[in-house]
């Protein structure tokens, strides 16, 4: 992988879709690592206009994410009482729940824009999060040369993604911020963690592992090639650079109380996902025994009750996603925290070489 993409850090930049930028995936890029966007949650004109912004940025290879989840199903009723629990939060900032909920944004396996944009404007990488799409999307992204990789949470869904012919795996353990990509959120989910994934994945698939999952420093870089990954993929770790799309409330809860006890809840978007304990996490006692609506929709209330808090000055409720390893969080731009990073590992390799 590092070859064919002529990366000279084995450091990925994690896509955070609304949280990563074109700014950030271009300076990971230009270090040697690979920088990704997320465009999970916006459509093909958005999408494609983030590509052309990283092309323009960086001649290195960098990636785009999609999500690739099970359609939403519209359920009017459960979808009702997911407000009504809800309304008395929207009450207390002086505001309604919204009458109705939507699906924010559509799957890449029911977007039929997507698909013929990617293969116009030629991303080096494109990765897959929450499942995989069809054959023929996946062999015409490969006819056009583009480097393919997915996310697994299981050997059953990394043995899925290796029977589809994808380049790499990301091997997302527990402990990872944002959402999980478990394929089917409706099954048993093991849980297990980055360690325990990525020392399966290396020894019952042929395909490169990329690690993600708690990572944050050198020493855990260093550590997740121990066990066999050819790579390491942070998110919370770029939270805090100032070229990312994190807003001043996220940054602050990063550095808070929160940032200890985060907490894995599919209350805010519908699909399970770790986030800073904040006010919604908190949720997650009062409203145990509630379904939320599928994911995006329930997503969409989430959003609603987020923009009326913080009308009245209440930061509580965002999707402040991150991992485990948050308090070990650092704000500082981009290409200082990959020096920082590439530093620490190398003094890991060198102690271990003593
Ligand atoms: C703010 C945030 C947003 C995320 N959004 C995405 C995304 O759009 N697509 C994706 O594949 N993974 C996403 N993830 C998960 C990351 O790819 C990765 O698995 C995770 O960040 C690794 O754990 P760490 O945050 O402890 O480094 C997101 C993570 C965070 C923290």
């Amino acid at each position: 992988m590092l070859q064919r993409l002529k990366m000279t850090l084995p450091i990925v930049q994690a896509p955070m879709a609304g949280v990563s930028t074109p700014a950030l995936a271009a300076i990971v890029s230009d270090a040697g690592g690979l920088g990704s966007i997320g465009v999970g949650a916006t459509d093909a004109t958005g999408a494609r206009a983030m590509i052309k912004e990283t092309q323009a940025r960086t001649d290195c290879a960098f990636n785009v994410n999609l999500f690739v989840h099970g359609s939403a199903r519209a359920d009017p009723t459960r979808e009702a009482a997911w407000l009504e629990s809800l309304a008395p939060l929207f009450a207390e900032f002086g505001a309604s729940p919204p009458t109705s909920l939507r699906t924010i944004y559509k799957s890449f396996a029911d977007d039929a824009e997507m698909l013929p944009m990617l293969l116009e404007v030629k991303p080096p990488v494109v990765s897959f999060h929450f499942g995989l799409p069809s054959d023929d999307a996946l062999s015409a992204l490969r006819t056009r040369g583009i480097y393919l990789m997915a996310t697994a949470t299981s050997v059953e869904e990394a043995r899925a993604i290796e029977a589809a012919g994808i380049d790499a795996i990301v091997a997302q353990g527990i402990e990872a911020g944002g959402h999980r990509g478990i394929f089917d959120p409706t099954k048993p989910d093991d849980a297990l963690g980055t360690f325990a994934l990525t020392r399966l994945l290396t020894r019952q698939t042929t395909l490169p592992v990329i690690s993600a999952g708690g990572i944050m420093d050198g020493a855990g870089i260093g550590a997740a090639l121990d066990l066999g990954a050819v790579a390491a993929q942070l998110g919370t770790a770029f939270v805090a650079c100032p070229e990312s799309a994190a807003d001043d409330a996220y940054r602050t809860a990063l550095t808070g109380p929160g940032a200890y006890h985060t907490i894995l809840t599919p209350l805010i978007s519908g699909r399970p996902a770790r986030a800073l304990a904040n006010r919604f996490t908190a949720l997650a006692e009062r409203l145990a025994d509630r379904l939320p609506p599928d994911y995006p929709i329930a997503y969409d209330a989430g959003k609603a009750l987020h923009a009326a808090a913080k009308a009245c000055g209440e930061h509580g409720f965002g999707a402040q996603w991150a991992g485990q390893g948050a308090p070990l969080s650092r704000a500082m731009p981009a290409a200082i925290l990959i020096q920082t990073l590439a530093d620490e590992l190398n003094d890991v390799r060198h102690k271990k070489d003593q």
